[in-house]
């Protein structure tokens, strides 16, 4: 894994909703906030991007840094269900392809949009 420069920044923490209400634009909102912050302040920002928020956070000018993936089928046994996300379409480019029963995490960094005065 990349050793980043320690530097100021942001921050986002878990974000969630629930699953009847998703996709209606209430995780656009929070990460809007959140990215208007980091602007208002001219910080970066940084998350840990689960395989749901991975989309939503590149919309927002997040990008990959370097990945967690667990091997979630080999340590609890789980199984992928049919259609469910683990994360493979996510940050293939930075890290290839997810390997079998693996579910990825991406840390992601958004630049700063404006220079510190
Ligand atoms: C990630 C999450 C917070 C997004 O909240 P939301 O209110 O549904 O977000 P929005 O309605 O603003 O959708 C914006 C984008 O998020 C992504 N997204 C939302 N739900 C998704 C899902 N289930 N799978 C994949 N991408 C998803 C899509 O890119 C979507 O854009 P699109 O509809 O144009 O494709 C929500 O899916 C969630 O709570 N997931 C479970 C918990 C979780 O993984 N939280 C993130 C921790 S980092």
């Amino acid at each position: 894994m990349p050793r980043l420069p320690l530097t100021p920044g942001r921050d986002l923490h878990i974000i969630g909703c629930a699953p009847a209400r998703q996709r209606s634009g209430a995780g656009s909102a929070l990460v809007q906030w959140g990215v208007n912050l980091a602007d208002s302040l001219g910080l970066p920002s940084r998350l840990e991007a689960s395989p749901a928020g991975y989309g939503l956070y590149r919309k927002f000018g997040y990008e990959d840094v370097a990945v967690m993936d667990v091997k979630v089928s080999e340590i609890w046994g789980r199984t992928k269900p049919p259609g469910s996300n683990w994360g493979e379409n996510n940050a293939v480019d930075l890290a290839g392809p997810v390997p079998p029963g693996a579910q990825r995490t991406v840390i992601m960094r958004r630049p700063q949009k404006r220079a510190i005065v």
